[in-house]
């Protein structure tokens, strides 16, 4: 893979258990042979303590130039009181999102043994910069008897379509094409309509795909009683947000899950990293499970074009056959190399 060589990702370790996942995941990247160049970036709790931001506009510029980031978990400690309750996760990792636009979030699941979605993998497609993300509405009257406050869902044609086109394109790599909108029409009916109308116009480039919709209170029943069902599930910001936590759930737990913070459109870096948050009630007993990581960095991987390192270690990941309840970091890593 010379050509692919030096790519330069940009690592943000952050807090908790972060910094341990990443750097494991990054050890199993450099066994495989691939070389990147990594630099690595203090953000977090910690450093918000200390320097009182969490991304300043200098790093946010610099991060712009490189091929891929890679970024472990933001989020303070339960009971930390000196940090407000969003402040890091907005500050970075939706900061990052919105500046970076990268507007789909791609989560695949796949069922680990054991699991309610044993052997069935599938992907979630999540809107991933409009929504009520976007931070829409505000607060009148705060604090008094009649305070309003409202928080809107923003639903453009142009990042509702890009979106969906995206998920076209996954769904049509499936043995079975199939793809799931999954909305809640019956009541949002503004940007329900909107969703389904694009999601009608896209499928129309795409007809060997096959095309249904759920509510997402049904789909909550759906992914918990056959998971098999979904190919690809495309949704909207927040409803992709629960979704894929449930998906992690039901397919072995969120220490499995990855993903992708794309911009498909290549106008700058990606961003990768495990949906699992900072865990800091475990974090440096070396007790983190790092099959989340491990498999993000395989996106990473795959996105800056090194394919068959990418399929070497999502397979590896996939046939993982260790008990992750009992095995520690190191230990999970080291076995997953013995299937590289
Ligand atoms: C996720 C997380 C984030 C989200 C939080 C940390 C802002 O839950 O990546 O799923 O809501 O998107
Ligand atoms: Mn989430």
């Amino acid at each position: 893979m010379g050509e692919a060589r030096g790519r330069r990702v940009a690592v943000l370790g952050g807090d908790g258990i972060g910094p341990e996942v990443t750097a494991a995941a990054l050890s199993v990247v450099a066994d495989l042979g691939v070389a990147l160049e990594l630099s690595y970036y203090d953000v977090g709790a910690a450093r918000y303590l200390r320097d009182g931001f969490v991304l300043d506009d200098a790093t946010l510029e610099e991060l712009r130039g490189f091929d891929a980031i890679f970024l472990g978990a933001v989020g303070p400690a339960i009971g930390d009181t000196q940090i407000p309750g969003g402040l890091l996760e907005r500050g970075l990792l939706l900061r990052l999102r919105f500046g970076l636009d990268l507007y789909v979030n791609y989560r695949p699941f796949r069922g680990v043994s054991g699991s309610l979605a044993q052997g069935h993998a599938f992907a979630i497609v999540r809107e991933n910069t409009e929504g009520p993300y976007a931070g829409e509405g505000g607060v009148l009257r705060y604090a008094s008897a009649h305070e309003v406050a409202t928080q809107g869902s923003v639903n453009t044609r142009f990042g509702v379509e890009r979106c969906v086109r995206f998920a076209f394109e996954r769904a049509a790599l499936l043995e079975e094409p199939h793809l799931t909108l999954v909305h809640k029409t019956n009541v949002l009916t503004y940007a329900g309509d909107l969703w389904r109308r694009v999601v009608a116009e896209v499928a129309e480039q795409f007809p060997a795909v096959n095309v249904d919709y759920h509510h997402v209170d049904a789909a909550c029943i759906y992914l918990v009683e056959k998971p098999q069902h979904y190919g690809v599930i495309v949704t909207d910001n927040l409803f992709g947000d629960i979704l894929s936590d449930l998906a992690g759930a039901v397919t072995g737990g969120i220490g499995f899950a990855a993903s992708a913070n794309l911009n498909p459109a290549r106008t700058g870096p990606s961003l990768f990293e495990p949906v699992h948050g900072a865990a800091h009630d475990i974090a440096g007993t070396g007790r983190a499970n790092p099959l989340a990581a491990i498999a993000s960095a395989a996106l990473m991987l795959e996105h800056l074009g090194y394919d068959d390192d990418a399929a070497r270690l999502s397979r590896a990941v996939a046939e993982f056959d260790g008990d992750v309840r009992v095995l520690d970091t190191r230990a999970v890593t080291a076995r997953l190399r013995e299937r590289l």
